[in-house]
This record gives C-alpha cells, sequence and structure tokens, in this order.
C-alpha cells in the first residue's frame, strides 16, 4: 500500500495503515454482497418468490451504506478506497457466488453460508480494532449488528420448529443450497 501522508489526530501512520487494510478487505466484502444480493433477488424462483425476493431489496441497500461508510472512513484516515469491480475481483479472499437460477430454499441455504464468511471475518476484524482504532472497531460493531440480523432472517426460512437448521454442517454454498432445498 502506499503510504499515507496524513491521518486522523492522535493516530500513527502506521496504526492507520493497518486499520485502512481491514476497512479495504471490509469495502470489498461489502460491495461484493450488496452485488450477490442483489443477484440472488433477481434469481430465485419458486413458491414463495415474492417474499424473499422483496425481502432481500433493504438488505442490499442497507449493505451499500456499509460500503459507502466504510469507503469515506478510508478517505478520513488519509487513504483511498477501492471500489472498481476489477479491485474485488483481485483482492477477494472468497470465491464467486456459485449459484445461478434456484429456488428460494436454495438461495437462502447458499446465503447462510455467505453470511456466515462475511460476519466471521467483521468479527476477526473487530478483535484487532479493539488495540488499533476504537473509532473504526464502532463503525464494524454497528455493521455487524445489522449483518447478524439479517443472517438471522435468512436462517429463520432454514429453521425447523425445533430449532435445527437444515444447513447445518454445510461446507459450501452448493453443499447448503442441496441441503436447505
Ligand atoms: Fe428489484
Amino acid at each position: 500500500m502506499a503510504n499515507i501522508k496524513y491521518t486522523v489526530p492522535g493516530m500513527s501512520d502506521a496504526d492507520s495503515e493497518r486499520v485502512i487494510a481491514l476497512l479495504q478487505d471490509r469495502l470489498h466484502a461489502a460491495n461484493d454482497l450488496h452485488l450477490t444480493l442483489k443477484h440472488v433477488h433477481w434469481n430465485v424462483v419458486g413458491p414463495h418468490f415474492i417474499a424473499v425476493h422483496e425481502m432481500i431489496d433493504p438488505q442490499v441497500e442497507a449493505v451499500r451504506g456499509f460500503a459507502d461508510e466504510i469507503a469515506e472512513r478510508i478517505a478520513t484516515m488519509g487513504g483511498s478506497p477501492k471500489g472498481t469491480p476489477g479491485s474485488i475481483v483481485e483482492n477477494r479472499t472468497w470465491e464467486e457466488y456459485s449459484l445461478g437460477r434456484g429456488t428460494t430454499q436454495e438461495h437462502l441455504g447458499a446465503l447462510d453460508l455467505v453470511y456466515q464468511g462475511v460476519i466471521s471475518s467483521y468479527r476477526d476484524g473487530i478483535k484487532e480494532l479493539g488495540e488499533l482504532d476504537p473509532i473504526t472497531e464502532d463503525m464494524f460493531i454497528g455493521q455487524t449488528d445489522k449483518l447478524e440480523l439479517f443472517h438471522w432472517f435468512i436462517r429463520a426460512h432454514l429453521e425447523d420448529k425445533g430449532g435445527n437448521l437444515s444447513t447445518e454442517g454445510a461446507t459450501s454454498e452448493k453443499d447448503a443450497a442441496q441441503s436447505a432445498g
């Protein structure tokens, strides 16, 4: 990363550069997630289409808002946020979403895994930020709170009345989709 020329008062450049790297990783995750959620919004089929189709749009809007908040924090700290599609694909550490047209249950099963990945990485970031920057930590905590809520909206469709998830133990999106469908 290019060295920053200034940062927020009271932080060292080295600490800020690490925080910017954590923010940039979450910017890629948020941009990838809101695009993936729209893809699901367009590709779900089946008898519960309208419920799932309409449930997803507020998640898209919220996650787009997270991306904006993260990117502006990067700039505030003296960094340059990377938001181009090529940059997401080049730098992400996860695979492209793997389902095309699919039933609502299949997509919800796959999204359970998507949210597991995104939220776990936010939590890793929060652990590290506790030492580095409570302001960015607070942003991550606020976003994780909403992501966990959205994850529950997904999981409530995959849960039986005994509280068991149909996707339990699934290790890939395709696997989760099959278990849920
Ligand atoms: Fe739409």
